[in-house]
């Protein structure tokens, strides 16, 4: 009876597993029905859908649930013809129809953009709308038409005349289909439904300290491709042997013997590559001649790859990374990562950033700071942000959202950091400004997360294994009187310790800093990816007055002395750049849905202790000098 029972019981369970994921599975094999995203299309000739869209916001999801099931309209095949499945374009064609929405007389919104700052009743809204644009287009024959996403908060469902295109879940990572199937010489009628609700399925998950945006927050543009086409490619130098350039170029079709052209004009290198059974060819290339990228001198080099039908041009930084005990190594040459943390929000306008422009403010106001590194928190920015800092010389720290606490038990869950950690490497692993990979922020020490983490590790290192994998640590600061630690196993998986403290903010005052001694590894670097406390711009007082510009100086004095005092630290990223917005951050008067830890304000004004912090990486650049020998 005993085995029986067990037997049923366990194929009860998996039954009950079974119903319990299988939505999912529709909906993850709706995202599977994306193209995967291709590389570099950033460079591709594209039509961009940049503009004013129609506007409809759905709280209640009418266009999108059956409201007597609040199942998703998708799922049911809907026979009735005066149901459509979903909003699309109907307008009323007689007196006695019925229509409860139309695009055509609705209100527009700027794509991209976050709906929150650009419509005052939507400044909290957490919910679904609707888009709508229309746009002809003329393919040609043996051509391919790609409907690419810079990014969208969270949930996006994507309809073409009508048709659905596909979804994809994640509010920060780029993704494209192929709609040429779909599409019609003229009056193409582009709808998209996104939905920013917190979920405990989503990541993040319910909670964050940063303001939920929602909407097409990026770029929307249509991009010709071949039939057959340069579908991905990793070009870089090998850390093996740094005079070889190491990787591969893959085409869509899986088709051997395809020919491919890799050329670097300025070394006057070529090469022909052919493809194997997967449509792929690995290649590695003597490169004696390529000029090393710094962050001092950040050379880029034009890369062509063609094939019979398809060329394409990359800018591609060359350099090493590696760790040597507790020292950080570009080039061979020890470092110091002069760094600071940054949100993907404009300090001007306000709302999510998107464009180069947006980028050249954001890190123009950090290389003011002398940063020669910047921690791009919490989740992938857009993708101006990388390629940017291949051109300006900034070393970067990307990272996915797996903030706080999320559900480290739910696959759905580890299904989408996953997802975001892949397309994230996918994008940027041909950036030499990124070197750090971060899996985590301030995640609690239990079994199930560790071993969320340590999966996500191997997946990223399987993808590109030439980066350092790193996450944000917390310290234990009780166990033992007046000595930091970092208990957390995951440090062992990690190439770089990092951790965020605020000793002297949320624990202790500014001289609490003078009373610690930190108990850490001595065979791996250390690095502080935050510390720093909250200030109103132009409140003064004493430096033991919270909020006070003289208090986050106080505390910035005694952090970085306390800093000076740790010998593996190779670089740190103080909390933050720039005020950025916080619906958990409400004192009246000082906060007022602001968090308050910028070094400058969000009307762009420096605080007092931006100028310790400068004068910090002034002596910090002296004391790692560059000698750029190639
Ligand atoms: C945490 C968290 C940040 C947050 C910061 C703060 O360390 O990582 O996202 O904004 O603390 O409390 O300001």
């Amino acid at each position: 009876m005993k085995k029986i029972l067990k037997f049923r019981l366990k194929s009860e369970l998996t039954q009950v597993n079974l119903l319990s994921i299988l939505p999912w599975l529709f909906v993850l094999n709706l995202n599977a029905q994306s193209t995967p995203l291709i590389q570099n299309i950033h460079n591709r000739d594209a039509t961009s859908l940049n503009g004013h869209w129609k506007f409809v916001v759905d709280p209640y999801e009418t266009g999108y649930r059956n409201h007597r099931n609040w199942q998703p309209f998708d799922k049911v095949e809907s026979t009735k013809a005066s149901a459509k499945p979903y909003w699309t374009d109907r307008v009323a064609e007689s007196p006695t129809d019925r229509v409860e929405y139309n695009f055509n007389t609705s209100a527009e919104i700027l794509v991209p953009g976050d709906w929150n700052t650009q419509k005052p009743e939507l400044f909290y809204y957490e919910g679904s709308a609707w888009y709508r644009t229309t746009f002809d287009y003329n393919l040609p024959e043996n051509k391919k038409l790609i409907l690419y996403f810079g990014g969208a908060n969270y949930q996006t469902d994507v309809y073409l005349n009508g048709q659905k295109v596909g979804m994809h879940l994640g509010g920060y990572d780029p993704f494209n289909f192929d709609i040429t199937e779909l599409l019609q010489p003229e009056n193409n009628s582009l709808v998209v439904r996104v939905d920013n609700r917190r979920e405990d399925s989503r990541v993040p998950g319910l909670t964050s300290d940063w303001w939920n945006y929602g909407g097409l927050t990026r770029e929307v543009k249509l991009v010709e491709l071949p039939e057959t086409y340069i579908q991905d490619y990793r070009i870089q130098l090998d850390p093996k042997n740094p005079e070889n350039i190491k990787g591969f170029i893959k085409l869509n079709t899986g088709e051997a013997g395809q020919n491919i052209n890799l050329s670097i004009p300025e070394i006057k290198l070529e090469k022909q590559l052919v493809t194997n059974a997967e449509g792929k060819a690995e290649l590695s290339i003597s490169a004696k001649k390529i000029k090393k990228w710094y962050p001092e001198r950040p050379k880029l080099y034009d890369v062509k790859i063609t094939t019979s039908t398809d060329a394409i041009t990359d800018r591609i930084g060359f350099r090493t990374i590696e760790t040597k005990g507790a020292d950080i190594l570009l080039n061979g040459q020890s470092i110091f990562l002069r760094g600071i943390s940054l949100h993907e929000e404009n300090p001007i306008r306000g709302g999510r950033a998107y464009s180069k422009a947006d980028a050249r403010t954001l890190f123009g106001w950090a290389q003011e700071l002398n940063c020669n590194f910047v921690r791009l928190a919490h989740y992938p920015h857009n993708e101006y942000m990388p390629r940017l800092a291949d051109e300006l010389g900034i070393l970067l720290w990307e990272e996915i959202p797996v903030y706080w606490g999320i559900d480290y038990e739910n696959p759905v869950v580890f299904n989408q950091a996953k997802t975001q950690l892949e397309t994230l490497i996918q994008r940027d692993k041909n950036r030499a400004s990124v070197i750090i990979w971060s899996l985590a922020n301030e995640t609690p020490e239990v079994p199930s997360r560790l071993n969320f983490l340590r999966k996500l590790k191997s997946i990223a290192l399987n993808i590109d294994d030439t980066r350092f994998i790193s996450a944000a640590l917390e310290r234990d600061e009780k166990s033992k009187a007046d000595v930091v630690t970092i208990p957390d196993p995951f440090a062992e998986d990690v190439d770089i310790i990092a951790c965020n403290e605020y000793i002297g903010w949320y624990s202790g005052l500014p001289d609490r800093c003078d009373e610690v001694s930190w108990e850490l590894p001595d065979d791996k670097p250390f690095f502080i990816s935050e510390f720093g406390g909250g200030a109103l711009y132009n409140h003064r007082g004493d430096k033991l007055e919270r909020w006070t510009e003289d208090y986050q100086k106080y505390l910035y004095e005694r952090q970085i002395a306390m800093l000076k005092r740790i010998p593996t630290l190779r670089g740190s990223t103080p909390w933050i750049l720039i005020d950025f917005r916080s619906p958990r951050r409400n004192l009246p008067l000082i906060q007022d849905g602001w968090n308050r830890k910028g070094l400058i304000s969000n009307g762009g004004f420096k605080k007092e202790a931006y100028w310790v912090l400068k004068s910090f990486y002034d002596e910090m650049e002296k004391q790692y000098p560059v000698n750029i020998k190639d």
